[in-house]
């Protein structure tokens, strides 16, 4: 019976072929199923005389019983390989390397005052600091502000009660050193030289691309026997050169008004063929010496108040201050 052989061939390299568990009980039928191949034989062994049945038949179950036994073995190793594939995609790689938690970084603000204080502390300025809350005295009055005076309004300040506001300025820090300073050496004839820093946060009701509602200042403050209009002018050049790290840079005072200083001026650096301005400066004014009780006839002394975002932008070349405080972490990354 040739066409056994060819049923028997043809299942085994079918089955052979498959790899997959319901394409292979297709197959299946197509040999043993109802209308199978090997069925269509066995069937047809009703036509066959009596004497050739038995023979006909035993080959025909021999091949039966050869397909069957090659169907469960492809139906196993299927399911071998499916187990297999199955444990390989949700293993787990101990080899691979870990994930780090990212380190973080100073804010470009912070990095910015910290090299503010390092280059002031290396000509020997101390670095004080005073409230964010400050009282009506210490923010204007101390620092001989008239009652008339624009800033003491509600639309440019933020008041939280009569007395108190959010400080507009670092300046009242001055104020508060004197006072400690007089009061720590009352006991000696010749007050120490006071010679400060102050940074920190300040507030206005103001807000566009160049202002903040709340922005940095640093407040400068020597005051002594003998500190000059020149010594200031020294100072301010001597940092701005050494902060933008070229002696290539110009310093211009301008003529300006501060209640707290006299005379004033209006600090410019040279910047891209321009001016540029970045604080306020001028010798103290005998007022504000008076409210600490220093002597203003054997004292002077000069003070200047910068913005510290400005030198920040200047420095990293930023140019929309609100960039600094929208907290995007991929704008921030870049200063570390
Ligand atoms: N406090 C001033 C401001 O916020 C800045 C300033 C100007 C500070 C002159 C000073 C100074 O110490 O002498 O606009």
């Amino acid at each position: 019976m040739q066409e056994l052989q060819t049923i028997l061939d043809d299942a085994l390299k079918s089955f052979a072929a498959i790899n997959d568990a319901v394409e292979l009980e297709n197959a299946k039928a197509r040999y043993l199923g109802k209308e199978g191949s090997l069925t269509g034989l066995l069937k047809g062994l009703g036509k066959l005389s009596a004497e050739e049945r038995p023979a006909a038949g035993g080959r025909i179950n021999q091949v039966k019983q050869q397909i069957e036994a090659a169907l469960h073995a492809r139906r196993e190793s299927i399911q071998q390989n499916a187990l297999q594939a199955k444990l390989a995609a949700e293993s787990l790689d101990v080899t691979l390397p870990g994930r780090n938690s990212s380190a973080g970084g100073l804010h470009p603000v912070t990095r910015t005052l910290e090299r503010i204080e390092t280059l002031f502390h290396s000509i020997g300025y101390d670095v004080a600091e005073g409230p964010e809350i400050e009282n009506d005295f210490y923010n204007f009055t101390a620092l001989n502000i008239p009652e008339d005076h624009p800033a003491r309004a509600m639309h440019d300040t933020f008041y939280i009660d009569d007395q108190h506001v959010l400080r507009t300025h670092t300046s009242p820090i001055q104020i508060r050193y004197m006072q400690a300073h007089m009061e720590k050496y009352k006991h000696l004839d010749a007050m120490p030289d006071i010679r400060i820093i102050a940074p920190g946060r300040v507030y206005r009701v103001d807000s566009d691309a160049t202002h903040s509602p709340m922005f940095h200042q640093v407040e400068g403050l020597w005051v002594g026997e003998r500190v000059s209009f020149a010594d200031l002018k020294g100072v301010i050049a001597d940092f701005l050169q050494n902060y933008f790290e070229t002696k290539d840079m110009q310093v211009r005072f301008r003529p300006s008004f501060f209640p707290f200083t006299e005379p004033s001026a209006e600090m410019d650096m040279s910047w891209k063929g321009g001016w540029l301005e970045i604080g306020g400066c001028g010798m103290v004014h005998p007022n504000v010496l008076k409210h600490v009780g220093i002597d203003s006839e054997k004292y002077i002394g000069f003070a200047f108040g910068m913005g510290v975002e400005r030198l920040a932008m200047l420095r990293y070349g930023v140019n929309d201050l609100r960039l600094f405080f929208e907290n995007d972490v991929q704008f921030l990354k870049q200063f570390n």
